[in-house]
């Protein structure tokens, strides 16, 4: 069986993975809302004020630390004074993004903060740049974080919130060079520096304000955010306008008219796959990069509001909807991100998987019959809470194994590490699609005890999680064994572990 050494250092801690990296995303699209999180009042599903419970209850063992809203697209012609007051009273509105669908406006800004509530996770609004005014996003924190009087304050006690709530992550419009407006970069910057300047921090609730950022590795436009709020070399504190600048990365293995099935596909398409999403690493370095240049003191940070997998929708589904399977491959495309993520924690401050749940690569996949399935990426988010906010190890993959794919060697290990509370959590992939692997842990700087390992696998790595199988999918034990060096487990072909140890 082929072998290959993991090098961690347990004594050497790192930058702080923050808890922000696990974040989510529900936007205003298909059955993530409706359907999804929320079936209203008068469902049979059980639910409080219309939140679907067994929903909340799956993601509550996530411990989600912040969920971004209403979009994506649908945030920039999204007007939140037609989702506050009487339902009944709420005006409709088209969502021309996606499916051209009729939005009553049910779930609205209470609606929201009632599910992050619930979810114990931090509020990330997205605001209206594209089709909004800078006053109603104003007044939008207002209404949000003020207290004591003031015309929004008036208005929330009257729709029966009383205290402000805190809300600390406000994104300043979405993919405004696309379906947030089509600007230009600098005309983008422009309106996010004036935008930022009526983002105003009301009592002790603090914004952090993020710029709307690029796609993929455009690099012109961050670097056109980052000249907006700052000049190579000049010293100006580039963190008082806005305070991180994101971007988006999708895993689209096909192209973007035949994105390719999520169940149903051969060993190119895998490692294609992988291969897309380990490209993740070179565009957060590229940004990165770019940052240091800007920014060397890493005042603003950078933030992946957007990544994962983006299938073709499921046969017989709505196109508009974005209604995709998730498989035992989604989830190693969302284990070699999280390795990625921690390697480059002192930068990238917060990511979201789009999105939490029906939508794109999903945690939960839900129906009108009340069924609710975990999918394998959802195992992944869970065996992996152990690195938030603890401090990240260095890893080095030596004798690893590789793929040649168009002539180019891709790697088929993938491992992070990192330490908090006395315990180091360890993640490893074998994104070997076809051989076992085993992994020698070599340990420096501690002798670790009582090793608990966990493992994701299935026979093949299209076997994914339904309501007549939900578990096809869920992590195992993982055999851990001595070795002189440290420890030794055996990975099957495509397979996630995670190996906890006390130091
Ligand atoms: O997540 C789906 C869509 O993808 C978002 O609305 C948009 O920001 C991106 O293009």
């Amino acid at each position: 069986m082929p072998e290959a050494r993991v090098v961690i250092d347990l004594d050497v801690p790192g930058a702080t993975i923050s808890r922000h990296l696990y974040g989510h995303f529900a936007e205003h699209l298909g059955r993530c809302i409706y359907g999804g999180f929320y079936v209203g009042e008068d469902s049979d599903i059980p639910n409080a004020g219309g939140i679907r419970l067994d929903v909340v209850e799956a993601l509550r063992a996530l411990q989600i630390p912040n969920l971004r809203w209403p979009g994506g697209c649908f945030a920039d012609e999204y007007h939140w004074k037609d989702g506050i007051g009487p339902k009944a009273d709420r005006p409709s509105m088209v969502n021309t993004h996606w499916g051209n669908v009729e939005e009553n406006n049910h779930f609205g800004t209470h609606e929201f903060m009632a599910l992050c509530e619930l979810l114990g996770a931090a509020p990330y609004v997205n605001g209206n740049v594209g089709s909004g005014t800078v006053r109603e996003m104003s007044e939008w924190v207002e209404y949000l974080t003020r207290e004591g009087d003031s015309p929004m304050v008036r208005q929330r006690k009257a729709n029966g919130r009383d205290e402000p709530w805190k809300v600390p992550f406000w994104g300043i419009g979405n993919e405004a060079w696309g379906c947030g407006g089509n600007l230009r970069a600098e005309a983008y910057a422009d309106l996010a520096r004036r935008y930022a300047t009526f983002l105003k921090d009301h009592g002790d609730n603090k914004l952090y304000r993020i710029a709307a950022g690029a796609a993929d590795d455009d690099l012109a436009w961050t670097e056109a955010l980052l000249k907006a709020v700052s000049c190579l070399g000049c010293g100006r504190d580039p963190k008082n306008i806005f305070q991180a600048i994101s971007f988006h990365y999708y895993t689209v293995a096909g192209s973007w008219e035949h994105k390719g099935s999520a169940t149903d596909f051969g060993l190119d398409d895998y490692y294609r796959t992988i291969q897309k999403a380990q490209g993740i690493e070179r565009v957060i370095k590229a940004h990165s990069a770019l940052m240091d240049a800007y920014d060397p003191e890493r005042k603003i940070g950078l933030v992946l509001d957007e990544w994962g997998t983006w299938w073709d929708v499921e046969p017989g589904t709505n196109p508009g909807f974005l209604y995709q399977q998730n498989a035992m491959r989604d989830a190693l495309v969302a284990s070699l991100h999280f390795d990625v993520f921690h390697r480059h924690s002192e930068r990238l401050v917060m990511a979201n998987i789009a999105q939490t749940v029906n939508v794109l690569q999903a945690m939960l996949l839900t129906d009108e019959n009340g069924a609710l399935v975990r999918t394998p990426t959802y195992h992944v988010f869970e065996m992996n809470k152990g690195h938030h906010d603890a401090a990240v190890l260095p890893v080095h993959v030596v004798e690893g194994r590789t793929h040649d794919l168009d002539g180019t060697a891709m790697e088929l290990v993938s491992a992070s590490a990192s330490v908090k509370d006395g315990r180091a959590l360890v993640s490893l992939s074998n994104l070997d699609p076809e051989s076992s692997l085993d992994v020698v842990l070599d340990l420096r700087g501690a002798d670790p005890v009582e090793p608990i390992g966990r493992l994701l696998t299935a026979s093949t790595p299209q076997t994914h999680n339904t309501a007549a199988a939900p578990d096809a999918v869920a992590p195992a034990p993982l055999m851990v064994e001595p070795e002189s060096r440290g420890l030794r487990v055996t990975l099957p072909p495509h397979s996630f572990a995670t190996v906890s140890l006390e130091l």
